[in-house]
C-alpha cells in the first residue's frame, strides 16, 4: 500500500498494512491460529489468498469463525489441535518488552487459550498501541458474573476503578457466558507479576495481561511502512 507523502495513512489503513504484512509468518500446509478484532479482519481477509495452501485455522471467537468460514478457510476446534507454529493477533496495548493488554473485543480468554498452543505469538498493531507502561487502556477482565463486585473491590485497593463492560444497556455476555471488567487507573509496571497475582483471584476468568503468553514479534504500522519488532 503506497500513500502521498502528504496523506499520512488512516489508522484502518495501518491495520491493513500490518494484517497483510502477517502473511509471511503463515506457513504452508500447517493450520494458524487466529486471534480478534478489526486488525485481525484484515489479517483474515488476507489470508484468504492463501486458503488453498493452509490447512486451516484454530479461531479464538465466534465472530472470527465467521469470517474465517465466510471466506472458506476451515475452522478446527481447539481440542483438536496439539501445537500450532504461529497465532496471529491484535492487541490493545503494547510495551517495549512485547508484555500486551487485550480483550478490548471481549475475546481474552479464548485469546489467551489459542495462543498457548502456538510457539510464536505475532501481535499486528497500529502505532497508537505502542506505550510504555501497561494500564492506559482500561485494563479486560472476564469473569464470573457473581465474582464482579469482589474482584472490583481488589481492584479499588490497587487503586484502579474497575467498570461493567455494557452492550445496549445491559452487561455485555462473552463468546463465554461471562462478563467483563474494564478497570481504569491501573500502572502494570510489573506484567508478570500482576497477572500471576490477579489469575489467582476467586472469579476471574481471564485478565487480558498477556505477559506470561507475550508477543514474540510485533508488526507495527507506522507513517514510515511496517516495522518488526522482536521480543
Ligand atoms: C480482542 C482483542 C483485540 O486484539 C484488541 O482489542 C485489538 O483490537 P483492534 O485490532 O480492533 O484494534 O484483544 O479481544
Amino acid at each position: 500500500m503506497t500513500s502521498p507523502a502528504s496523506t499520512p495513512l488512516t489508522q484502518d489503513q495501518l491495520k491493513a498494512l500490518v494484517g497483510q504484512a502477517a502473511l509471511q509468518y503463515v506457513l504452508p500446509g500447517e493450520i494458524v491460529g487466529v486471534g480478534t478484532g478489526s486488525t485481525v479482519n484484515h489479517f483474515i481477509d488476507a489470508l484468504a489468498s492463501m486458503k488453498g495452501q493452509i490447512k486451516g485455522a484454530v479461531s479464538s471467537s465466534v465472530a472470527s469463525t465467521a469470517r474465517l468460514q465466510a471466506l472458506g478457510i476451515a475452522v478446527f476446534d481447539a481440542n483438536a489441535v496439539e501445537r500450532l507454529a504461529v497465532y496471529i493477533d491484535g492487541a490493545d496495548e503494547i510495551d517495549g518488552r512485547g508484555y500486551m493488554v487485550k480483550g478490548g473485543g471481549a475475546a481474552l480468554t479464548r485469546e489467551k487459550i489459542v495462543a498457548a498452543l502456538a510457539e510464536r505469538f505475532v501481535c499486528i498493531a497500529d502505532a497508537s498501541k505502542q506505550v510504555a507502561v501497561l494500564g492506559g487502556f482500561p485494563l479486560p477482565v472476564e469473569v464470573i458474573p457473581m465474582a464482579a463486585q469482589q474482584i472490583a473491590r481488589r481492584f479499588a485497593a490497587l487503586g484502579g476503578q474497575a467498570r461493567l463492560r455494557l452492550k445496549d444497556g445491559q452487561p455485555l455476555v462473552t463468546d463465554n457466558g461471562q462478563h467483563i471488567l474494564d478497570v481504569h487507573g491501573l500502572q502494570i509496571t510489573e506484567p508478570l507479576a500482576f497477572e500471576s497475582e490477579v489469575n489467582q483471584w476467586p472469579g476471574v476468568v481471564t485478565v487480558g495481561v498477556f505477559a506470561h503468553q507475550k508477543a514474540s514479534v510485533c508488526l507495527l504500522g507506522t507513517a514510515e511502512g511496517v516495522q518488526t519488532l522482536q521480543f
